[in-house]
């Protein structure tokens, strides 16, 4: 029998088998085994009563998750940014005044996906490696009286996280609406909807949650899905007498809120395919936090930073950024002067198999960002890239302390 050829005449590849790695960057981190069991789960059909009661149990332990009560909480099919541009597309009309603080490259998408949505998009800029402090944010909330606030918690790109505690009564206070992207942050790192005053918040599973990215859970404030619902346009061919068109049409059909939360509901209004799989891994990995407990998540998330950090150090490297204010999960090192990024993160990954990232814009090849986050915010995985970054750094002369890294992260432990 001849090997089967594509058309071209080539082989065909091979069964997919990728090497084992050790996701140890800002994420995708390695999703947790159960995860991966979960996807391989058979499939079952949209209305298969099996399937709507995972939906439903799914809605619930986000609640858990979002620590909140609303109702509409759910995923949207599609990375974090699907979650983003779901949430921003469905809130915001063209002409709409929309304030970003930006304090990394991610607060940057909010400001592009706004005016994308017709918004005019104000900003508060902070240096990246900083936070925007409270006042600043209130100032211009007052200045510009914009009808929404889009915030990131965590920026990746620079391991800062916004303190939020404060600025939904802000938002409240000047009659704005508040959405925050806790892709980076949520299970890793306090987050509270309801006491927050937080009237949208997206997130996506490849950080702190230990899946792969692929699903966006989401939850809406009742003020919030008021204000969609108040957009709200039954495509033709499922409408019937009943449906009336409310205010204006939402941009996208396939993010349309509106829409998402009639299929989600009662109604279970046809909208698209629920990415089955992907429910199957996202109500893992919330059944994962729920069991654990949130605050414990959060807590070890802390302790493995923690020792990632004194580790770090501990080598004798210099963190960037206010340490004050860092996610739990991730942490950014200066690159030695005369040392090429690069070609560290290459060594780490061939001789270890391990992945460490670099960073965006002004930081690319001046740090590198080593996660310790979802199923990776574990001892032995900070140990065991603590070793290997030495063995990796000494190889390339620079001037390291000896096992400074490993017995930093130990006292951290020991404690
Ligand atoms: C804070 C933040 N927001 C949004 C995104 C975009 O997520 P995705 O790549 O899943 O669309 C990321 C990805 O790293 C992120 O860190």
């Amino acid at each position: 029998m001849t090997d089967p050829t594509t058309r071209d005449g080539g082989p065909v590849p091979h069964q997919i088998h990728p090497p084992q790695r050790l996701l140890m960057g800002p994420g995708p981190i390695s999703a947790d085994p159960r995860v991966l069991r979960a996807m391989s789960a058979p499939l079952v059909g949209q209305y298969d009563p099996a399937m709507t009661s995972y939906m439903n149990e799914t809605m619930e332990l986000y609640r858990t998750v979002f620590r909140t009560r609303n109702q509409q909480t759910f995923l949207v099919d599609g990375t974090s940014r699907a979650g983003i541009e779901a949430a921003l597309v469905s809130i915001i009309e063209p002409g709409d005044r929309v304030l970003v603080p930006v304090f990394g490259r991610f607060g940057h998408l909010l400001v592009e996906i706004a005016e994308r949505c017709g918004a005019e998009v104000h900003t508060v800029q902070a240096p990246w490696g900083e936070i925007v402090p409270d006042e600043l944010i209130e100032e211009a909330v007052r200045r510009i009286e914009p009808r929404l606030v889009a915030v990131v918690q965590g920026d990746t790109s620079t391991t800062m996280c916004q303190p939020l505690e404060d600025l939904g009564e802000i938002c409240r206070r000047h009659g704005a609406l508040l959405y925050v992207d806790a892709t980076a942050s949520l299970g890793g790192n306090h987050f509270e909807a309801d006491r927050w005053g937080i009237d949208i918040a997206t997130a996506g599973l490849q950080k702190c949650l230990g899946g792969p990215s692929g699903s966006a859970p989401i939850t809406l404030s009742n003020r919030a899905a008021q204000v969609i619902s108040a957009r709200r346009h039954v495509e033709a061919g499922i409408r019937t007498d009943d449906d009336i068109d409310h205010g204006r049409r939402i941009a996208s059909n396939y993010l349309d809120l509106a829409q998402i939360i009639d299929y989600w509901g009662p109604k279970r209004l046809n909208h698209h395919t629920e990415a089955t799989s992907m429910l199957y891994a996202a109500r893992e990995c919330a059944r994962l936090l729920a069991e654990e407990g949130l605050d414990t998540a959060i807590e070890r998330h802390r302790v493995h930073g923690a020792a990632m950090l004194a580790g770090v150090r501990g080598l004798g490297l210099r963190i960037f950024g206010d340490p004050d204010h860092k996610m739990n999960n991730v942490v950014a090192v200066h690159i030695p002067d005369g040392v090429d990024g690069d070609t560290v993160r290459q060594a780490m990954l061939e001789d270890f198999a391990i992945e460490i990232g670099t960073s965006f814009g002004p930081l690319h090849g001046r740090v590198w960002r080593i996660g310790t986050m979802g199923y990776n915010a574990r001892t032995d995985a900070v140990l065991l890239t603590l070793a290997a970054f030495e063995q990796v750094l000494r190889a390339m002369g620079v001037a390291i302390t000896a096992g400074g890294g490993v017995s930093a992260a130990k006292e951290v432990y020991g404690r």
